[in-house]
């Protein structure tokens, strides 16, 4: 195709995602059970039996005793104080994936195969997802969806679909806080519920999660693993939740990003070992962006592939009736003739 086409494409795609805004129907019922959509859960839920009873059934001696830190005025996590010598393995303070406290499992940050890019988006899902899913559907390429729990109950049948089309779900917490902040009945709560709530709508149980902001520490892993969680991050950031209009960032600066990774993925930057791609469903213009980097990406690696693949996760949730490709499989290019 040459580059006219792709941008009228692209243009065309931009246009038809800003029309998708409406959620499909739905028959769920969040009335009790769950926290408030969008809040953080509060004693209302922690004095439910149900959260007592997971509460009581968390050994809490393997989680380390690290106080919650404190936002600022301006909503940013305040770091004054902070030992520099990073104790608690804390992301937002030096990006540390490997753990110091005893016991608790490292974080997943790469796609451990050679130009491979694992390619996974957050914060869905969206009203903006038809055309997107759409579009992947098109072009058979799944992909690790880091879904928040308060999405999930605000737009049930979009999170089913993702399922369907054989998308790797994990959980991206209730109400998108930063997690070092909450208490240890918070985080525990922030993380249940979102598993709770996809369970009941999409009828499976997530292994993983993924952070916001990627705001983690010992504290808060060990809590995730205590849930059965592996705690994924990415090395390598779009950044495209802070693109213009929504956010501070231009269109330009954000295609710079993705040129990045398009260069890295041709220049042998990922020849021993790949990355995970970090982009959001968010709204129409992060929808947008990944629709018109996508197949730039997919020619510059060799596999693109969700986490679960690159990582080997065959049973992916729970619930063992669901299986996926391991990357020996998903990579398989032999064919088998058929009579
Ligand atoms: C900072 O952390 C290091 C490593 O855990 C520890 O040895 C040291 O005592 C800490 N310093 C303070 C002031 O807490
Ligand atoms: C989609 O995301 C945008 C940005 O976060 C938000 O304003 C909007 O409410 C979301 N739409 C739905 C239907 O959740
Ligand atoms: C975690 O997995 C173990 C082993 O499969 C299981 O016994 C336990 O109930 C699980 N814990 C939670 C909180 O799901
Ligand atoms: C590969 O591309 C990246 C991003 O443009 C660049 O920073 C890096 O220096 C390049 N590496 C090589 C070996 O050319
Ligand atoms: C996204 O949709 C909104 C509302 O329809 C529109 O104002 C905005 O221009 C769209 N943004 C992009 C990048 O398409
Ligand atoms: C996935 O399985 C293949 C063998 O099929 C192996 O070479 C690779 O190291 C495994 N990857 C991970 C992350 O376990
Ligand atoms: C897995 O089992 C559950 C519960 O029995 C069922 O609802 C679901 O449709 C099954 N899914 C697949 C892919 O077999
Ligand atoms: C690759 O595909 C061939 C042909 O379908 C099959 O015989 C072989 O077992 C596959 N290998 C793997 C690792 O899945």
């Amino acid at each position: 195709m040459v580059p006219i086409s792709l941008f009228i494409l692209g243009t065309l795609i931009t246009t038809v995602i800003s029309q998708e805004c409406v959620p499909y129907s739905s028959s769920f019922d969040f009335s009790s059970g769950y926290p408030e959509v969008w809040k953080k859960p509060t004693d209302t839920i922690f004095k439910t039996d149900e959260f007592k009873q997971l509460y009581k059934s968390i050994d809490w001696s393997k989680v380390p005793n690290i106080p919650p830190h404190k936002l600022n005025a301006q909503g940013d996590i305040d770091q004054t104080g902070y030992n520099k010598s990073d104790p608690d393995c804390w992301w937002t303070f030096n990006m540390c994936t490997t753990p110091k406290a005893p016991g608790i499992n490292p974080d997943v940050t790469v796609c451990p195969e050679p130009n491979t890019l694992g390619l996974s988006y957050d914060d869905g899902p969206n009203c903006s997802h038809t055309v997107f899913y759409d579009f992947l559907k098109e072009n058979n390429q799944q992909a690790t969806m880091f879904f928040i729990g308060s999405n999930v109950a605000d737009l049930p049948n979009e999170a089913q679909r993702a399922l369907a089309d054989g998308h790797h779900i994990c959980i991206h917490t209730w109400s998108h806080p930063y997690m070092t902040t909450l208490t240890n009945e918070e985080v525990l709560a922030e993380l249940y519920y979102t598993r709770k709530v996809i369970k009941y709508v999409m009828g499976v149980t997530p292994l993983c999660w993924r952070p916001p902001f990627g705001d983690c520490d010992d504290r808060v892993r060990a809590i995730a693993q205590a849930l059965n969680l592996t705690t994924i991050i990415w090395n390598i950031d779009t950044n495209d939740w802070d693109m213009q209009p929504a956010g501070a960032e231009t269109l330009a600066q954000i295609d710079a990003n993705f040129q990045d990774f398009v260069n890295m993925g041709q220049n042998g930057t990922f020849a021993d070992c790949g990355a995970i791609l970090l982009e959001h469903e968010l709204n129409n213009g992060t929808m947008a962006k990944a629709v018109e980097w996508y197949p730039k990406l997919k020619s510059a690696y060799q596999h693109v592939l969700p986490i679960a693949s690159c990582m080997n996760y065959t049973y992916p949730y729970v619930e063992t009736n669901y299986t996926y490709p391991s990357f020996a499989q998903c990579t398989n290019t032999t064919t088998t003739t058929t009579t």
